[in-house]
Parts: structure tokens; C-alpha cells; sequence
């Protein structure tokens, strides 16, 4: 009974040895399948890099540790132009960095800019579309249209009508009366001593004027815009890692058809309403607001869907493309750099004055700046310029490499995302003496002989260490809006108030406390993180200068 008793219990013990063989065979190959998957992406890596290397196609250096799916993403901060001029200063001018399966290359001298936007332009002519891009734009925009033969005829319609200079001569008069608008809110707040949301002030004031330009009529897109300048700057894993591609792990997809259907309704009732006003022509919009002395965009569009001989046919989702391309692009844009100056001007009393004085010589001290005057005011001229180096609004030029290209060497292959980072170049001690210090007066060098021809340097996208507008063919067409409009907000603003700035608390920012935060806020463009809130005061001669 014993014997067998041990019997059975060394058949059992036999039989669960061999149970645990099994599992522990098992296991080791299960751990074989898991090293293997797990290493399959750097061995993929490695290899890639190899037949690159043995193929004499040197890829710009890597910024660091490239992580299997995830490439460097692991390495980014909030502030993408603020980690890759960190990157730079560590491996150089042109590095190459990976976002999940997305390969992109960053450019940080004017030198490299130049090579990438100038001398190989055509390879760098389109832009990255992402799942935001593609629903918020209707995959129709000029911003993100593939190069080719829409974007040609839109860009000239573009250049030519909306953004050409008889247009934006045309419009002058709706930029003063909004610019006169906003210095009445400023004189009722300053004189009930109550505070001003200035950044909200200037990006309704900027919203209304392209609103107006575009679509006859102020529409409340200031919400939509900086929701879709925020979106398109952010990153979404399911546009850069494959595995996410069908999952929306951070919950962008809610945020993308909300921004949507909020404009998409507003943009809607717009074009029914022009279309009524078409159909119905007596009276025209023309005759019923002295505002449209010029025709605007919507009209110039809407023409063009009736025009049937058109090599490029346009409907009516181009149209909400286009409104929704032009508001997003030139709203924020031109709210932020006048925000910027106005800050930079509030930490520098001295320059304030030097400006101040600019303005008084100019146009005396009876009437308000209008835009011509600016043409005569190098230094507010150059008070522009300086706060487009320091903070450009979009920091980072994105294009998409079309073609594989040669630079300095290295191969960037087709596919790859471009950053140029404006940012940086602004900073670049090789290019600027003393880059972090706000200093107009170095465009006023135009010492040439002695070496010093800072002042030649312009921002019309041939100077590469100053490139806010970007370069070549893609270069913003609303430059010479934004050149007219954002010297002569300024200028006004500083004509006619002083500023108590207030803190996150309300309370007033006073002698040493009077740090301005200068912090900025993730996205597409650089607005800074905080609003600016003040409590205007007026200047002495105000009542004169403005009538009220
Ligand atoms: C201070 C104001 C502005 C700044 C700093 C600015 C900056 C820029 C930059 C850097 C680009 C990319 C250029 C490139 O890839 O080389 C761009 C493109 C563009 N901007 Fe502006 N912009 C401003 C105002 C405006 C305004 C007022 C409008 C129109 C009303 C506008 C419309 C556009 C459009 C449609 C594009 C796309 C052009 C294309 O892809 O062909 N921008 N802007």
C-alpha cells in the first residue's frame, strides 16, 4: 500500500516535473518571441541607419536617444522651438529628430534656412498634414494645399485681390475706425479706472478687421482661432505613432469636430446670408455700407464658383477653407506681435519715450497716428523688427520634404517633416550682438563700410537670420497687411495711454514687482502664456488727440 502510495506519488512527482519542463520551455520561448518583438523596431532602426551609411546617405545627426515607436517624443518640452534650440546648441545647426514613425529634420542657422528654403525650395514646397489639418481646413486651404495648381491660383487670387496693395489701400479706412474703436475702450475704461483685457482687446480687434476684409461683417471668430492656432501645434500620437493611428488616446478627436461645428455654423450662415444678398441685389452690399468701397474676399470667391471657365474650379467648401485659412493665420499673427511690442515697451520706459518722441515729431501732438505716418518713424520701424526677433508668432516654419535633397552633406529623404526654427535664428549670438537685450536701435546701424548693416536687414524673407514671415514662394501672403497694420496699432496705443499692468491677483505691478511675465504659451504661434491685463491711463494731451 506504502510502496504503492510512493509509486503513484514519484508517477505524480514525474508528471509535474515534466508539467514544469514544459511550462518553463514555454516561457523561455515566449520570452525569445517577446525580445524579439520588443527588439525588432531597433534592429529595424540599426539596419535602416546601416544601408543609409553603406549607401553614402548620411542623415543629419540624431538629438539623442531615439526610443523604439515613440523616436525622441520622450525628449520634447511644452515648447517645441524652446527644446530644439536647446538641441541645436548640443549637436549643431541641422539635426534630425523622430516622432514616432515621422522622421524631421530642424534647421537653426540662417546659413542651413537658406540652403533648405531658398536653394532647394521646390523639395520643401508642401506642409505636414495632420488629422486636425486635414478636418479644420476641409483639406482645402491655401495654408495647407499640396504646392501645385490650386494653391497657385488661390495664392495669386490671394495676392492679388484680397492681400494686393489696392485692397489693403482700400481697407484702410476699416482698419482706423476699428484701431479708434479700441483707444475709445481704453479712454471709457481709463477714465472708470477699470481694467482692460488688452490681449482680448487686440485679438478682437484683429479678428474684426480680416473678418471685415474677408467677409463684410465683424464675425466672433476669436474663440475658433486660437482653439485651431493651439490644435494645429500640439501633438497627437495617432497622426505620429502607427499603432495609434485608429486610437484617440489624448481626445483630440472631440476637441477637432467641436472647433468644427462651432465654425463650420458660424461660416454657414455668412455665406447663406451674402448668397440671399446676391440673389436679391437691391440693395447691394455695396450701397447699404460705406464699408465696402473695395469688394470683399467672400464676393470675390463666390464670383469665382459662378465662374464656370475656370481652369480651377471652386465650391463652396473651398470658400469655408479659405475664411477659415485667412482668420486663423492673420488674426492671432497680428494680436500677438502687437502684444509683444507693447510688452517689450512697457519693461524698457526709456525706449517708450525715444518712441514717443518719434510720434510727436511726426504727426505734432493734435491728431492720432494713421498708417502713412509710420513710413516716416524708423524707430518705431525698428521697434517692430526687434520684436519679431525675439518673438516671432510662429516660431517654427513647418514644411514637408517632397523630393529626397542634399544639404551640407547630409540626406534628407522624402517624407521628412522641416522645422526651421525662427525662433533660434533671432537668438543667434554669430548674428545678433547681444540677442537676449531688446534693442531697436540695431536696425538703425547702416554703417556698411564699418561693418555694422544690421539696419539693411528686413523681414521680407531674403534675410535668413530674421525670418517671420517665412520665405519664398510659401512666405505669408499677409505680410504687407501685417507691416501696415501692427506699427500704426502701436504707435496709437503708446500716443494716447500709459499703462498700470495689473498681476494674476488684479493688483498693480509696481517698481521692483514691475516684472512682466514673458512665459509663453504652447501652439502654432507664441502668444504669451498670460493675458496682458492693464488699467489705462490717459495721456495729457488725449482729449485733444481723439475728440472724446
Ligand atoms: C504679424 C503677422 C503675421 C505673421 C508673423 C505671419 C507669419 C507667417 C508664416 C511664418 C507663414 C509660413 C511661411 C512659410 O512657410 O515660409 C505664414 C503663412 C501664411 N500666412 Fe501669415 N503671418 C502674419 C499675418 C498674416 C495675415 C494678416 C494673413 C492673411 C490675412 C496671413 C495669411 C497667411 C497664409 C494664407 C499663409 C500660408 C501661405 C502658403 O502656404 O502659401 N498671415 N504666415
Amino acid at each position: 500500500m506504502c510502496d504503492m502510495h510512493i509509486g503513484s506519488f514519484g508517477l505524480k512527482r514525474k508528471v509535474n516535473e515534466r508539467e514544469k519542463e514544459r511550462k518553463v520551455k514555454e516561457m523561455d520561448s515566449n520570452g525569445v518571441l517577446m525580445c524579439l518583438l520588443l527588439s525588432a523596431p531597433i534592429i529595424y532602426f540599426l539596419y535602416r541607419q546601416w544601408k543609409r551609411e553603406r549607401e553614402g546617405q548620411l542623415l543629419p545627426p540624431s538629438a539623442g536617444l531615439e526610443l523604439p515607436v515613440i523616436g525622441h517624443m520622450h525628449l520634447m518640452g511644452p515648447l517645441l522651438h524652446h527644446t530644439f534650440h536647446s538641441f541645436s546648441l548640443k549637436h549643431g545647426p541641422l539635426f534630425s529628430v523622430r516622432f514616432g514613425s515621422v522622421p524631421c529634420v530642424v534647421a537653426s542657422s540662417p546659413h542651413i534656412a537658406k540652403q533648405l528654403l531658398q536653394t532647394n525650395e521646390l523639395a520643401f514646397n508642401c506642409r505636414i498634414e495632420t488629422t486636425a489639418v486635414k478636418r479644420l481646413t476641409y483639406e482645402a486651404s491655401l495654408a495647407f494645399a499640396p504646392y501645385g495648381e490650386y494653391w497657385r491660383f488661390i495664392k495669386k487670387l490671394s495676392m492679388n485681390q484680397l492681400l494686393g496693395s489696392r485692397s489693403i489701400q482700400g481697407f484702410q479706412h476699416l482698419r482706423a475706425k476699428e484701431t479708434r474703436d479700441f483707444l475709445g475702450l481704453l479712454t471709457r475704461q481709463a477714465r472708470a479706472h477699470q481694467p482692460v483685457n488688452v490681449t482680448e482687446e487686440l485679438l478682437k480687434l484683429t479678428n474684426n478687421v480680416i473678418s471685415r476684409m474677408m467677409l463684410g461683417e465683424a464675425e466672433e471668430a476669436r474663440e475658433v482661432v486660437r482653439g485651431v492656432t493651439q490644435i494645429f501645434g500640439e501633438f497627437n500620437v495617432s497622426d505620429f505613432i502607427w499603432i495609434f493611428k485608429k486610437l484617440d488616446l489624448q481626445g483630440f478627436g472631440k476637441r477637432i469636430e467641436d472647433l468644427f461645428l462651432k465654425f463650420d455654423t458660424l461660416v454657414e450662415r455668412v455665406i447663406s446670408k451674402r448668397e440671399e444678398m446676391r440673389r436679391n441685389p437691391n440693395p447691394t452690399p455695396q450701397t447699404l455700407n460705406k464699408d465696402y468701397q473695395v469688394r470683399d474676399f467672400l464676393d470675390i470667391l463666390l464670383d469665382c464658383v459662378q465662374d464656370h471657365t475656370s481652369d480651377v474650379k471652386i465650391n463652396r467648401v473651398h470658400i469655408k477653407a479659405l475664411i477659415m485659412d485667412f482668420l486663423t493665420a492673420g488674426t492671432d499673427t497680428t494680436a500677438i506681435s502687437t502684444e509683444w511690442a507693447l510688452v517689450e515697451l512697457m519693461k524698457n520706459p526709456l525706449l517708450l519715450e525715444k518712441a514717443r518722441e518719434e510720434i510727436d515729431k511726426v504727426v505734432g501732438k493734435k491728431k492720432v497716428v494713421e498708417e502713412c505716418d509710420c513710413q516716416n518713424m524708423p524707430f518705431l520701424q525698428a521697434i517692430v523688427k526687434e520684436t519679431f526677433r525675439l518673438h516671432p508668432p510662429v516660431p517654427l516654419v513647418s514644411r514637408r520634404c517632397v523630393a529626397d535633397c542634399s544639404v551640407e552633406n547630409y540626406v534628407i529623404p522624402e517624407n521628412t517633416l522641416l522645422f526651421v526654427n525662427v525662433w533660434s535664428m533671432g537668438r543667434n549670438p554669430n548674428y545678433w550682438d547681444n540677442p537676449l537685450e531688446f534693442r531697436p536701435e540695431r536696425f538703425l546701424n547702416i554703417n556698411i563700410g564699418e561693418g555694422d548693416s544690421t539696419g539693411l536687414i528686413d523681414v521680407r524673407g531674403q534675410h535668413f537670420q530674421l525670418l517671420p514671415f517665412g520665405s519664398g514662394r510659401r512666405m505669408c501672403p499677409g505680410i504687407n497687411l501685417a507691416m501696415q497694420l501692427v506699427p500704426a496699432l502701436l504707435a496709437a496705443i503708446i500716443q494716447c495711454f500709459d499703462f498700470h499692468v495689473l498681476d494674476s491677483n488684479g493688483e498693480v505691478l509696481k517698481g521692483n514687482n514691475l516684472v512682466i511675465d514673458v512665459t509663453e504659451r504652447p501652439g502654432l504661434t507664441a502668444p504669451r502664456a498670460q493675458d496682458l491685463r492693464c488699467i489705462p491711463i490717459e495721456r495729457s494731451n488725449n482729449n485733444q488727440i481723439l475728440g472724446f
